[in-house]
């Protein structure tokens, strides 16, 4: 694939690393930026034929197979309507959009001109998130329950973050959208999103939008998709997910602690990890953060797709999804009551009702648990079919 890139900022960086690596053999081509200082230094950093500092001219541009986006949140949806309009194939990285509204629009019209179309949710793409997610599918963890996916870091790392006109919001447009997309995965995507409770509040930063919040994401099966979001924490980048099944449960544990832990007196200078505090004592660094954060394996998906003419894992109409979830998050957060998820456009299983798994014991009984005492004996907890009542039983293991 020739690519042009939108954006010469902190993503941008990532990506074209994560392109330009490894051999790959997919191409930046192009860049646009406004600041065509930025943009020039970004070509030859990483060898591009062109530059600019006019968007569409870049877009257009006949070379060019497909779009990434990577500019701030309140101009994705210029950028999107750009590419649909020039026929050209588009990746636009996260939240889709600053809300619903937004994204529906971009979905409408990258739908409208027929291109392809991906959203660059990463963290649905790490190597640890694929395969539990294969474990999920093929049903070591039973029916999902209840997941729990937190992000937290001490705050990004530009302006226009902490401004809630451009971003759309604080910590919950900026990190929930994570967060969210990943219990979805897990739950499962054609069960339908009903309602959000959600706390958020700006406990540290002299902002506008919250810098920290927790919601409950309720589903139409009865699962509870959890998200804890926060630009307070301190001590590096948290990022954590947990799956809770009737069979089973996965805990992953995506930056802070992979596996590599260095002790240092801070003699000489050392980039430690996204979001690190600090580059001396017990240190917990990342091999090849782009890997670990699933970009590599996000474009083999995007670009794959492209090639085989199917649709990416993860799709604009997701991104909308997303969108429409933190919609309620906001609402929430401010009216303190459950709201309700509206999403005009849903694609994914009807009404399922929240059927509930009775194990049966005996042709009188209904079986609650059964546990092994530390005597050796088995205790089963039983609940009678006809009246309901509740015993136990102590019975020889
Ligand atoms: N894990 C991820 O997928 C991930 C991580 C970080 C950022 N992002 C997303 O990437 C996008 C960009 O974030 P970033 O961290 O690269 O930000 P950044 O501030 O580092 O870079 C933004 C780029 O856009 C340019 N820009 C800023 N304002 C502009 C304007 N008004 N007109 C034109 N260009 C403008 C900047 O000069 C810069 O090149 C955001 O949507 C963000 O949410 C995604």
């Amino acid at each position: 694939m020739n690519i042009a890139m939108l954006g010469s900022g902190f993503i941008a960086r990532f990506y074209a690393n994560t392109l330009h690596d490894q051999r790959r053999k997919d191409r930046i081509l192009s860049v646009y930026s406004r600041n065509i200082a930025n943009a020039e230094k970004f070509a030859a950093d990483y060898g591009l034929s062109s530059y600019g500092s006019e968007m569409e001219k870049i877009i257009q541009d006949p070379a060019v197979d497909a779009v990434i986006v990577a500019l701030p949140n309140h101009l994705h949806e210029e950028a999107v309507l750009a590419c649909a309009a020039a026929n050209k194939a588009v990746l636009c990285t996260k939240p889709l959009g600053r809300n619903a509204s937004e994204a529906k629009r971009m979905l409408e019209a990258v739908e409208k001109a027929g291109v392809f179309a991906g959203y660059l949710e990463d963290l649905c793409y790490t190597s640890k998130f694929l395969k539990s997610l294969a474990s999920i599918k093929a049903g070591s963890l039973g029916k999902i329950l209840w997941t729990k996916s937190r992000e937290a870091h001490p705050g990004p790392h530009s302006d226009w973050f902490w401004d809630k006109e451009k971003s759309g919001g604080g910590a919950i447009i900026d990190l929930g959208c994570h967060c969210v997309e990943i219990s979805r995965n897990f739950i499962g995507k054609g069960v339908r999103p009903m309602e959000v409770m959600c706390w958020a509040d700006t406990q540290v930063h002299p902002i506008d939008a919250e810098d920290h919040a927790i919601g409950l994401v309720k589903y139409e099966n009865g699962a509870i998709g959890q998200f804890e979001v926060s630009w307070t924490f301190r001590g590096g980048m948290d990022l954590r997910d947990e799956v809770m099944g009737t069979e089973g449960t996965v805990w992953l544990n995506s930056f802070l602690r992979t596996g590599f832990e260095m002790f240092t007196t801070g003699k000489g200078e050392n980039y430690i990890a996204e979001k690190a505090e600090s580059d001396s004592g017990w240190l917990f660094p990342v091999g090849d953060e782009a890997h670990e954060l699933g970009y590599p394996q996000m474009f083999s998906d995007m670009f794959d797709a492209m090639e085989q003419g199917r649709e990416p894992l993860e799709t604009f109409y997701d991104g909308y999804v997303v969108n429409a979830i933190l919609d309620a998050a906001f609402l929430s957060a401010k009216s303190k009551k459950w709201e309700t998820v509206k999403l005009e456009d849903w694609r994914g299983e009807g009404s399922g009702s929240e059927e509930k798994s009775q194990v049966s014991y005996d042709e009188k009984y209904y079986l609650i648990k059964k546990e092994l005492l530390p005597n050796g004996e088995a205790k089963v907890i039983l609940k009678d079919k006809v009246t309901g009542e509740i015993k136990q039983v102590t019975v020889k293991n």
